[in-house]
């Protein structure tokens, strides 16, 4: 577990902290940057701007060295057995239309893909229009009374037509940690392939790909403490080999005449044009970022945060919290009794503090669960402590002023 003081000098790594008095706790859109990331951002533009894979001059290699060196760290990071399984995108969102779009000639008419009920948007337009597109059928696991998927009927929902399975690691709108592997080997066996979104996982959750033996895993940078911008698709080599190019351009080929393109192999075949090199180099002071720290430590620490919100909020009169259960992490929806929660959002806001408040780009089990919306905490490592007292207190003030 974190001491007081490392939390301290963790903190002070973020200079957003240090320009004003705020309480962030909005990480599950994105997560404040450490000086480390924008510091090698400022000084990659300043020195050493230069396309990559293209000129050889000696902008150009440090450029290109500097990517290749990002993915082998990812690799590492995400402990894959090849580098060329790494993929650089512009996001989870462009990550999920890349196997989209190259899944298109894996599924047949009447085939099936699965997806949960508590998956945000980019996690079911995508496999929406890829099902209509085919005439293949998109469907549902559903959640119990505790937000949980329903395992006995995900296990009946898998079978032999089932060509594809894409969910989340983590759920978005309530932080619930998703049970993997048993839903992995149970799609195995019928051949199916199992996408995670990692979106809500990464640098909370220590993520071994070989050990959940998942087809893809897809994430964000700026969701890790880099920048935007920047999406990492992790996909088995034997599958992205038989991948076609989703896009097409620069950077991805062989040879080209008017007449035909040899595409090159992976991890270039699937990165068309020129990537966002920035966003690579600051990913790659991201990952030294959390290389200092246990992501196993971070995790004991963010649910200490998590337990400890949970305790002071369950005592107020009136609050409806979701969930409550142990399958959690470092994410807090509730609702008050008679207080739109936009209102309320607006109103710690006030007292500088950053929470979001809606459907969290999930209305499908929002709608299930007839909320409107929620208010929505969600931690990160700098998170503290007396952090959450101060949100309790000027919660507590809010609700004063609303039952003036
Ligand atoms: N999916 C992101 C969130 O949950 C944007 O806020």
């Amino acid at each position: 577990m974190f001491s007081y003081e490392e939390i301290k000098t963790i903190r002070k790594q973020f200079p957003i902290f240090k320009n004003q008095n705020i309480i962030y706790f909005d990480n599950a859109a994105t997560t404040q940057k450490p000086f480390q990331v924008i510091n090698a951002i400022t000084k990659y533009y300043g020195n050493f701007n230069s396309n990559v894979n293209r000129s050889f001059h000696f902008l150009g290699q440090f450029s290109t060295n500097c990517l290749e060196l990002s993915r082998n760290k990812l690799k590492a990071f995400l402990n894959a057995k090849y580098r060329e399984e790494i993929i650089f995108t512009s996001g989870t969102t462009e990550s999920i239309n890349l196997i989209a779009c190259c899944s298109y000639n894996l599924l047949t008419k009447y085939d099936d893909i699965i997806i949960s009920h508590s998956e945000h948007h980019s996690n079911i337009i995508p496999w929406q229009v890829l099902s209509q597109n085919k005439n293949a059928n998109l469907k549902v696991i559903p959640v119990n009374s505790e937000g949980e998927l329903n395992l006995i009927i995900l296990k009946k929902l898998i079978t032999k037509k089932t060509k594809l399975i894409s969910i989340s690691h983590v759920t978005n709108t309530f932080g619930i940690i998703n049970p993997l592997k048993g839903l992995i080997k149970t799609a195995h066996k019928y051949n199916s392939l199992v996408l995670i979104d990692g979106s809500q996982a990464i640098s909370h959750l220590t993520i071994d790909v070989q050990n959940l033996a998942c087809d893809f895993y897809v994430f964000s940078s700026h969701k890790m403490y880099g920048p935007p911008g920047l999406g990492i698709l992790y996909g088995k080599k034997q599958i992205l080999d038989k991948f076609p190019p989703y896009k097409c351009g620069g950077g991805m080929i062989e040879k080209v005449t008017l007449k035909k393109t040899i595409f090159s192999g992976l991890p270039f075949k699937l990165e068309a044009g020129t990537p966002n090199i920035a966003g690579i180099i600051g990913t790659n002071k991201a990952l030294n970022f959390l290389g200092n720290y246990s992501i196993r430590k971070i995790k004991t620490y963010e649910k200490k945060l998590l337990k400890y919100a949970i305790n002071i909020l369950s005592n107020i009169k009136g609050i409806k919290i979701y969930y409550k259960n142990s399958k959690l992490t470092k994410i807090l929806s509730f609702n008050l009794e008679n207080i739109n929660y936009f209102d309320l959002g607006k109103l710690l806001n006030n007292h500088g503090i950053a929470v979001r408040t809606g459907k969290h780009c999930a209305q499908p089990i929002m709608d299930y669960l007839k909320l409107n919306g929620t208010i929505r905490i969600s931690f990160a490592i700098y998170n503290t402590i007396e952090e959450m007292d101060i949100f309790y207190n000027s919660l507590m003030k809010c609700l004063d002023l609303v039952n003036l």
